[in-house]
């Protein structure tokens, strides 16, 4: 089983839309995936009781399962979407517990800031340390025509840690998110343009983690 946890504890940073879509894409290659919701607001697994039945299958799971429950159903994958302000001994335990992280960060200077100071911190943890953990930036709700886009791209490039996406701002997101869904069920139609910029995100988790058929 590989574990991808989705964190940043800057709140609406993009996680839970981040999570559950890399679980839709997966889920979508076929693989036994399974969303935990570590977060009490419980996002993503609204999200999961929203899904229509006939989608790829992810199967949920609540914050504080334990690691013999998760694997006793078997996934190929886990993927944790965390809560906001993740810290502390729970940070440390869901970073030790991962393969792969992802980071998602919007335009805002409260955002960079906050983010800053998060990847500062966990740049200091072994794993991180010594590349065990491979960490991805994924920047979210990016309007490439902005200011606040760019000095994002700065920000991010000058981290020290991979950029692995840029994601557009689009109702795209929220229309899937209401209805259950990821981008990676949407009809080419409606989401090609969104497929197009997951790619270098999907070869980066390939990559880091492969994906099995
Ligand atoms: N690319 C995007 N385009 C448009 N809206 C987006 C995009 N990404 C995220 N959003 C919206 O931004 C808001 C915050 O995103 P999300 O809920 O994923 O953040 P979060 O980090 O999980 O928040 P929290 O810290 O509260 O758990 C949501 O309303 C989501 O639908
Ligand atoms: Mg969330």
């Amino acid at each position: 089983m590989q574990t991808i946890l989705v964190a940043n504890p800057k709140g609406g940073s993009g996680k839970t839309t981040l999570a559950t879509n890399v679980a839709g894409w997966l889920a979508g290659k076929r693989q036994k995936v399974v969303l935990e919701d570590r977060d009490p607001q419980r996002s993503s697994a609204d999200w999961l009781a929203r899904r229509p039945p006939l989608f790829p299958a992810i199967a949920g799971v609540p914050a504080g399962v334990s690691r013999k429950d998760v694997k006793a159903l078997d996934p190929q994958w886990l993927v944790v979407d965390s809560p906001a302000g993740l810290a502390g001994e729970a940070l440390r335990d869901a970073i030790r517990a991962a393969d792969v992280m992802l980071v998602p960060i919007t335009p805002s200077a409260f955002d960079t800031v906050a983010t800053h100071r998060f990847l500062t911190q966990i740049a200091e943890y072994k794993a991180i340390k010594d590349g065990a953990l491979a960490v991805g930036l994924v920047g979210m709700r990016i309007d490439a025509r902005t200011h606040s886009a760019a000095d994002l791209d700065v920000f991010m490039e000058a981290s020290g840690f991979p950029v692995v996406a840029h994601l557009r701002v689009t109702q795209v997101y929220i229309h899937a998110a209401r209805d259950g869904a990821s981008i990676f069920d949407l009809p080419r139609s409606r989401a090609e343009q969104d497929w197009e910029q997951w790619r270098p995100l999907t070869r980066w988790i390939a990559r880091q983690a492969p994906v099995k058929a």
